[in-house]
């Protein structure tokens, strides 16, 4: 038997993004176990509406709370987005924690003249949930919102530097990043789990007058906070574990994975499961 503070962190994702969150969780907590769903089955959340992804969300965090998780970590921004109140009502009892406010918090105070800019997919744009919590933290704020849906592909394909990446870089970034300098983002809030993968070209494109916050590593600054105050942590000098499951191809998984993580990674690492 395992103690309670020995059980893994849940953590979800549509699919192979999330992975982002996880490595910054082991980089930070490298004595925490996870447990990590990507639910590629039905990628993209991106595109899917409230509703829909409120459902996906909760099945796919049921089925890490079957498991005997201690906490659960939403790593996908729509999901965060849409759903982490259904979630904390559907599990109480367990700590539930998203992206998006530890992003926000995080860019709130990052931002020097309170212009946020937040990159994210269409349906986290459509949530409004960024802007709100920014501006719940920090009143006055001037937040702009841009679903980037093309750099989710980018990403994924590993085109993360070079012409084609650039080119619909500024695309996206250069209308709320030009102009007279006193209306431009000082602040980049990446609100998407592939977009830290294209972080060092938005630095190059933007310059060092733009903050770039990740969601990723602020998070796992979070669930760290979270497991201190209600006494969850793992024990000193405990070797975290990482176990992956998937709802479709374990080969296709680890293959676009790679681009994610720095660690070694191959299809007979990832269990395939099903939500039903
Ligand atoms: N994981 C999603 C997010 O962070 C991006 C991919 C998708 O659309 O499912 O919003």
């Amino acid at each position: 038997m395992i103690s309670p503070n020995e059980r893994p962190i849940g953590v979800f994702d549509s699919g192979v993004g999330g992975l982002t969150v996880v490595k910054a969780l082991r980089e930070r907590l490298p004595a925490e176990s996870l447990l990590y769903l990507g639910d590629t089955a039905r990628l993209p959340y991106g595109t899917k509406s409230a509703a829909t992804v409120s459902a996906y969300a909760a099945e796919a965090a049921g089925a890490l709370v079957r498991q005997g998780i201690k906490a659960l970590v939403v790593a996908d921004n729509t999901s965060s987005a849409h759903a982490i109140d259904h979630l904390r009502a559907t599990f109480p009892g367990l700590p539930v924690i998203g992206v998006v406010e530890p992003g926000c918090a995080a860019a709130s105070h990052a931002s020097a003249r309170g212009r946020i800019v937040v990159i994210a997919t269409e349906s986290t744009v459509q949530a409004g949930t960024y802007p709100r919590t920014i501006l719940h933290l920090r009143p006055g704020a001037t937040v702009v919102s841009k679903a980037c849906p093309l750099f989710v592909a980018l990403a994924e394909e590993g085109l993360v530097e070079g012409t084609l990446a650039e080119m619909i870089a500024r695309h996206y970034l250069d209308p709320l990043f030009s102009g007279p300098a006193e209306r431009h983002g000082d602040c980049l809030l990446l609100g998407c789990t592939h977009f830290p993968l294209l972080a060092p070209l938005f630095a190059r494109l933007l310059g060092p007058e733009v903050a770039i916050v990740d969601s990723a590593t602020t998070t796992a600054h979070a669930v760290e906070d979270l497991l201190e105050n209600r006494r969850l942590a793992a024990p000193a000098g405990h070797a975290g574990t990482l176990r992956t499951l998937a709802t479709d191809d374990p080969e296709r998984f680890a293959r676009v994975a790679r681009a994610f993580v720095p660690w070694e990674m191959t299809a007979d690492m990832v269990e395939r499961v099903d939500l039903g």
